[in-house]
């Protein structure tokens, strides 16, 4: 059976669904995007993504107003018009500014945007899968400066995870004027001295919404935190490191480049934080 997908107000096989060639996503890469995890069938922190994408859309000043309960029962339609995929999905969704008739690089004028969702089978990670360290290499953060923005722009973030695999990596981490920002699709945390520390939510970073978990989990269990800048040194000199995202979940680092992170296993603190998100999914 063929994956159904939402495109414009239908729901439709994926190979019904097109877009034009004058779609301002496929000649600018101008539109902004959101995924949501779902695990046991349920989505996860659903309100949270479509308020980021709220705010994405203000800050491209693409002119589309997020309906929660709308695109909330678009999704779970979704899931359930799609029941063969069994385990973790996920939902993606996908605004541009729309197709227009001459490709400017000008807004254009009353132009509908494009409003894509589908859901999709994420691999599954048990818990003990989930606490295998892993290793990350460093990468210099050459992207814009507009990086809260959850834009479909991803060139670099895609060639920094192609050059993470490449060298049998399981992230980037992008550093910029000597500071650790986040990964390719991930957030960052270090601990040092038992306290957690991630860079703060500035025009550098995407704002996660694992992140946010990771601090309200810590606040919530008396889990010493600081949201703090990590100088490169900083991040090499740590006793733990992971990543954080809906797709990668939470990601222990044990090795950065050549060098072996704190003990080189999945720390003490990263395991009771998988505890804790477990017990949240
Ligand atoms: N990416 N930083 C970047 C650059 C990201 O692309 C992502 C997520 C995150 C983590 O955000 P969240 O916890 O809200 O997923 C941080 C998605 C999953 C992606 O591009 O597939």
């Amino acid at each position: 059976m063929s994956t159904i997908v939402y495109l414009n107000g239908q729901f439709l096989p994926q190979e019904a669904a097109h877009i034009s060639v004058m779609d301002r996503g496929f000649l600018f890469g101008d539109g902004v995007y959101e995924v949501v995890p779902v695990f046991k069938q349920k989505l996860f922190h659903p309100a949270a993504h479509l308020q980021r994408l709220q705010r994405s859309l203000n800050a491209v000043e693409i002119p589309f107003t997020v309906n929660e309960p709308e695109l909330t029962a678009i999704f779970n339609e979704l899931l359930a018009r799609n029941t063969e995929a069994a385990g973790t999905q996920a939902i993606y969704l996908e605004i541009t500014r729309g197709a227009e008739p001459q490709r400017s690089h000008i807004f254009p004028v009353n132009t509908q945007p494009t409003l894509f969702i589908y859901c999709f089978s994420v691999p599954t990670k048990s818990s003990a899968e989930m606490r295998q360290g892993a290793h990350a290499i460093t990468i210099d953060d050459i992207r814009w400066q507009w990086c809260f923005i959850k834009s479909i722009n991803l060139l670099p973030n895609v060639l920094f995870a192609q050059r993470a695999k490449q060298s049998g990596a399981a992230e980037a981490i992008l550093i910029r004027d000597g500071m650790a920002m986040e990964g390719t699709s991930s957030n960052l945390f270090i601990v040092k001295n038992e306290v957690l520390i991630t860079p703060p939510a500035n025009e550098h970073i995407l704002p996660g919404i694992t992140r946010d978990l990771m601090l309200e989990l810590a606040a919530s269990n008396q889990i010493p935190y600081v949201e703090a800048p990590i100088s490169t040194q900083a991040l090499f000199q740590a006793d733990e490191v992971w990543m954080t995202g809906s797709l990668k979940e939470i990601l222990p680092i044990v090795r950065i480049d050549d060098q072996v992170i704190g003990s080189g296993k999945t720390g003490v603190l990263c395991n009771r934080m998988i505890d804790l998100y477990e017990q949240n999914k």
